[in-house]
């Protein structure tokens, strides 16, 4: 002890609502619709699950008789078939572009299916075993020795334990050899603890469990996972929203839903929007509106960017203005989105906005155009 005695913890007035989560996960935000799907779901269910095949679909797609908003936009034969899958003794694997809703998509079917999306292992350079099947409890350990107590399940060993859907996210993150501790609970559905004597040196998977991993196909291929591992998964590819309208209204209903919980009254603007959605769309394709090809950016221009970008824009607006984002906006939350480590993706997005922009009509287009200053360097 120095003797010195310590400052008192000043209590800060914040505003109203901070102890909120600031994402509950998939089955806390969508309880309502979860229980009004299961009240009237007769269908029948496979083995362990929480809902019928059909109700977990709609669960996703939505249904506007039992008030079920859509989460996910893109093909619904891509949500059969994943759910097929997921009935099935074969992992999910959902691959695809950044940003183009993987992980989103896991947690709906999780949610689903389970009715729990949290048993979810993040995969990383530096994931481990342990994180992954179990640990040890180490003062447990030293005093007991290995048994049930001093056991401390992770994801898969609760996955198989309980019957339960187990997310790995960005599995081909991690070390190939590390992934190879899926092998035997994807194909034997069983899992040793070498450490145990007994019957419980064997956890045998549950009726509902199995497992959706995603992978992305830019930060490293789906080539980093053996071939052994990869037959015991079906594929699935998440491609990113085709239609310019259906993308805009999803990014208007997403920053919209996500403005609102920061505390934003102002609604974003459509014709802001269109622009903001027009330039992400054209960046990541390398072709304008009237079919001019033009540079692409390296950086990762998707869907769920647009959103977060969208939603900087209205931010900005508000707290800086006390109203709605503006094109202004969109260029000066543009640079930090469009040119994270690239001087070069940063030139060819100030030729964008010098050359691509004005000759289109409308005042936000040329707003853009005028506001191409705020860019740095
Ligand atoms: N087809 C889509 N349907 C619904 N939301 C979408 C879609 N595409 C993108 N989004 C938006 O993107 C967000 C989800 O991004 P998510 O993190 O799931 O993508 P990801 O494919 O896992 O990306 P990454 O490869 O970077 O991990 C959603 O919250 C939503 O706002
Ligand atoms: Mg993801």
């Amino acid at each position: 002890m120095t003797g010195r005695s310590r400052p008192a913890i000043e209590v800060v007035e914040v505003t109203e609502g901070a102890d909120q989560v600031q994402r509950p996960s998939a089955e806390v935000r969508y309880a309502d619709e979860l229980a009004r799907l299961r009240e009237a779901d007769t269908a029948a269910r496979p083995p362990g699950w929480a809902l019928s095949v059909q109700a977990a679909r709609r669960f996703v797609v939505g249904d506007e008789k039992l008030n079920v908003s859509r989460k996910f936009v893109g093909d619904p034969s891509l949500i059969d078939r994943a759910l097929i899958t997921l009935a099935t003794s074969r992992g999910l694997m959902l691959v695809g572009d950044p940003g183009t809703a993987k992980s989103l998509l896991s947690e709906l079917l999780a949610a689903a299916v389970s009715g729990d999306s949290t048993l979810t292992i993040q995969g990383g350079a530096a994931t481990t075993e342990d994180q992954i099947r179990y640990s040890w409890n180490y003062a447990l350990l030293v005093a007991d020795g290995p048994s049930t107590r001093s056991l401390v399940p992770a994801p898969l060993l609760r996955g198989m334990a309980e019957g339960r859907t187990v997310r790995f996210e960005e599995i081909t993150r991690c070390p190939l050899e590390v992934q190879d501790c899926l092998l035997s609970p994807l194909s034997d559905r069983v899992l040793a603890i070498p450490e145990l004597t007994g019957p419980e040196s064997m956890v045998f998977a549950r009726d509902g469990f199995n497992i959706i991993a995603t992978a992305n196909t830019r930060d490293r291929g789906v080539n980093d996972m053996s071939s052994a591992l990869k037959r015991r998964f079906n594929f699935e590819t998440v491609f990113p929203i085709a239609d310019f309208v259906t993308e805009l209204t999803l990014v208007a209903d997403e920053a919209a839903k996500l403005l609102r919980r920061s505390g934003v009254t102002a609604e974003p603007r459509r014709d802001v929007l269109e622009v903001l959605v027009t330039t992400f769309r054209e960046l990541r394709t390398g072709e304008t509106a009237r079919g001019d090809s033009m540079d692409r950016l390296s950086s990762v221009m998707s869907t769920a960017e647009a959103v977060s970008v969208a939603h900087a824009v209205g931010l900005r607006g508000w707290f800086l203005r006390g109203e709605a984002g503006n094109a202004e906006d969109v260029v000066a939350c543009l640079a930090g989105t469009a040119a994270k480590d690239n001087a070069e993706d940063l030139a060819k997005l100030r030729r964008y906005l010098a050359q691509q922009v004005s000759w289109r009509g409308g005042d936000q287009w040329r707003a853009l155009h005028e506001a191409r200053h705020l860019l740095p360097g």
